[in-house]
């Protein structure tokens, strides 16, 4: 089932350099591809919107705060079950917690500064798009 999802690889993944890293391994899995891509710092206004439902949520803020903290590659990538499949790329939330192997586990530490953004559903998905990239329908 080829699906479309919405991935951010966040302000340190920019700052680290390993947005080649990131990007590579979404690539080398089979039939994926990215087509749409931006580099972008999101401004507040933008940023409400991607995280409306976690608003109130004590993480919010510096949620927020960080991920206006410069750069951030905004990319759509295409591919069969690419949802679950770059969720599992990207590991759980928290780096301390993802296995090795996961972009979260081989280099994240902070739960803030996890590296990377995915949608986690079709509907997530397409409401990010509309966000994002809303001339790619
Ligand atoms: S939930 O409860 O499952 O909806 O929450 P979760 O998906 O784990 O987290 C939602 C987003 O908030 C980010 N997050 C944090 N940011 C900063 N500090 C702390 N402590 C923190 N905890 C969670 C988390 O990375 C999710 O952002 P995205 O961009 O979706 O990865």
């Amino acid at each position: 089932m080829s699906q479309r999802t919405l991935v951010i690889l966040k302000p340190d993944a920019v700052r680290r350099g390993l947005v080649g890293e990131i990007i590579g391994r979404i690539e080398r899995k089979a039939g994926w591809s990215v087509t749409a891509m931006e580099l972008r710092t999101l401004d507040r206004a933008t940023l409400e919107q991607h995280y409306a439902e976690h608003e109130g949520r004590p993480f919010y803020e510096p949620l927020m705060e960080f991920m206006a903290s410069g750069p951030s590659v905004v990319m759509l990538v295409e591919g069969e079950r690419v949802i679950e499949g770059i969720r599992a790329l990207a590991g759980p939330t928290d780096p301390i917690g993802a296995p090795p192997g996961s972009v979260r586990g081989d280099f994240g530490t902070i739960v803030r500064e996890n590296l990377i953004h995915a949608s986690d559903s079709e509907e997530s998905a397409e409401r990010e798009r509309k966000i994002f990239f809303p001339s790619f329908a």
